[in-house]
């Protein structure tokens, strides 16, 4: 038998997707502002934006959807989902959200006002800006590895432990309501955190008396990870060790438009019944009724059902090799991208790849206003253009560590053919690359989530 692992799926029904001319994707990067959120989608050939909510569901989902019980209060699929994530995770309390950054919200509306630290591995862009929202300060703890591009490390997620002792220690623990760990880590490449680490934060949390959280998000695709890197798991289950990752977690926030395999969707899960209580009050302010929180009753039949199926060895086996193998094609032409390749997409060094445009001109977004310009290929900027700030005391600009561009890939969507043409058009992109122009922000919003909504304009 080869040792070859193509899709563990059939294909039922097929979604067109269109090219564009040169010229036409010309006129609309023109009127995006060189913005690639403003594209419209139709428009784009091959969207590697985000692997979030992009997934493709299973018979087994749209079947479910059918079973939608629409009431108000108390829905069948309410208590299918519920049972789901506690089956899943151990914890307690589930509060059903329309996606993860409401029950970042939630959260952190909750337990961070001014003068409060939280500490992760690294903060989602989401996650920091809702940290910022309350006047909050979020940290970064990474270890050093994991901004080593080259390094290969087969857990580049962890958190430093020691960095994570000292900064309790310097803020002091009342000023640290949670720490969050990213699972995987999407802003460091979506590299996953090992169950040691896991459980060595919340042994050292234990000592401080702070809550852990996971951003569960990428929870099944760390799992694997974990399975297939660390030692002792080799036998275990995806099951048997996302409930071990979760029991060291007082909570959960995720989206679940990410490995719960759906479109829509997210939730909250926690021990603690009084911060529960107080969460289910907000939910009903901003999100509805503490048992469908902005989804409808099909909508939480479908993240039970695809949080079962994400479980599935040989779909995780399939979908970590996907991302692997556009890494290796990429890696065998000598583009520069962060190693190993991450549980949902490629990230490109966009400085290495760029090195005569400097992080104040934006070398990410430039790469992926020129693969969306050669190729129809619409890829993410995860780096200055996204995160770079002015000091507000000093009014020094702050640069992130890294600029990179992100491939991610919708779960069940692409095939390989479609992988080959991305890999192939980023090739010829790279030979071309002392070509490539820098690029200024001519508008932007105040909100630390500019990269949504700012223009840009190439430098001559
Ligand atoms: N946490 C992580 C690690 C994420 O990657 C995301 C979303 C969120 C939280 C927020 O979830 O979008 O449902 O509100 N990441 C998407 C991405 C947007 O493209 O990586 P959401």
């Amino acid at each position: 038998m080869s040792n070859y692992i193509p899709e563990p799926f059939r294909i039922k029904v097929i979604e067109k997707i269109s090219k564009t001319t040169p010229e036409e994707r010309e006129e609309l990067l023109k009127q995006a502002g060189y913005n690639l959120f403003a594209i419209p989608s139709e428009k784009v050939y091959i969207d590697l934006l985000t692997d979030s909510g992009t997934g493709a569901m299973s018979d087994n989902q749209w079947a479910g959807l059918q079973t939608g019980d629409e009431a108000y209060a108390y829905c069948r699929n309410w208590f299918h989902f519920e049972e789901t994530i506690r089956g899943l995770t151990g914890l307690k309390f589930v509060i059903p959200t329309h996606q993860g950054r409401v029950a970042e919200n939630l959260l952190f509306s909750a337990v961070v006002n001014k003068g409060k630290f939280v500490l992760s591995n690294s903060h989602f862009d989401t996650t920091r800006a809702n940290v910022l929202a309350n006047q909050g300060v979020p940290l970064d703890l990474v270890i050093d590895e994991g901004k080593n591009l080259d390094f290969i490390h087969p857990f580049k997620g962890n958190i430093d432990l020691q960095k994570l002792e000292n900064a309790i220690r310097h803020y002091g623990k009342e000023n640290i309501p949670v720490v969050i760990l990213t699972v995987t880590n999407n802003s460091g490449g979506g590299q996953p955190v090992s169950m040691q680490n896991i459980r060595e934060t919340k042994a050292l949390l234990k000592t401080y008396d702070i809550p852990l959280f996971l951003d569960a998000c990428r929870f099944a695709e760390n799992a694997y990870f974990i399975k297939i890197r660390e030692v002792g798991y080799q036998q275990k289950t995806i099951k048997e060790i996302a409930h071990e990752m979760f029991s060291y977690a007082d909570g959960a926030t995720m989206s679940a438009k990410k490995d719960g395999l759906v479109n829509i969707g997210g939730f909250i899960a926690l021990n603690d019944e009084t911060l529960a209580d107080r969460l289910k009050e907000h939910l009903i302010l901003i999100e509805g009724f503490i048992t469908y929180g902005g989804l409808a009753g099909r909508d939480l039949e479908a993240i039970a059902r695809g949080l079962k199926e994400v479980l599935d060895e040989d779909y995780l086996e399939y979908r970590i090799g996907q991302v692997k193998f556009l890494g290796d094609m990429l890696e065998a032409n000598g583009v520069p991208f962060i190693k190993p390749t991450g549980g949902h997409a490629v990230y490109i060094d966009a400085r290495q790849f760029l090195p005569h445009i400097p992080q104040s001109q934006f070398p990410g977004q430039s790469l992926v206003v020129n693969l969306y310009r050669r190729a129809g290929i619409r890829a993410v900027e995860i780096g200055s253009y996204m995160f770079a700030h002015e000091d507000p005391n000093t009014r020094e600009m702050i640069y992130p560590d890294l600029d990179l561009v992100r491939l991610a890939i919708p779960r069940r969507v692409y095939t390989e053919s479609h992988l080959r043409y991305v890999a192939e058009s980023l090739i010829e992109l790279y030979h071309d690359k002392d070509s490539l122009k820098g690029m200024k922000i001519v508008a932007k919003g105040e909100s630390s989530l500019r990269h949504f909504v700012a223009r840009l304009i190439f430098i001559d």
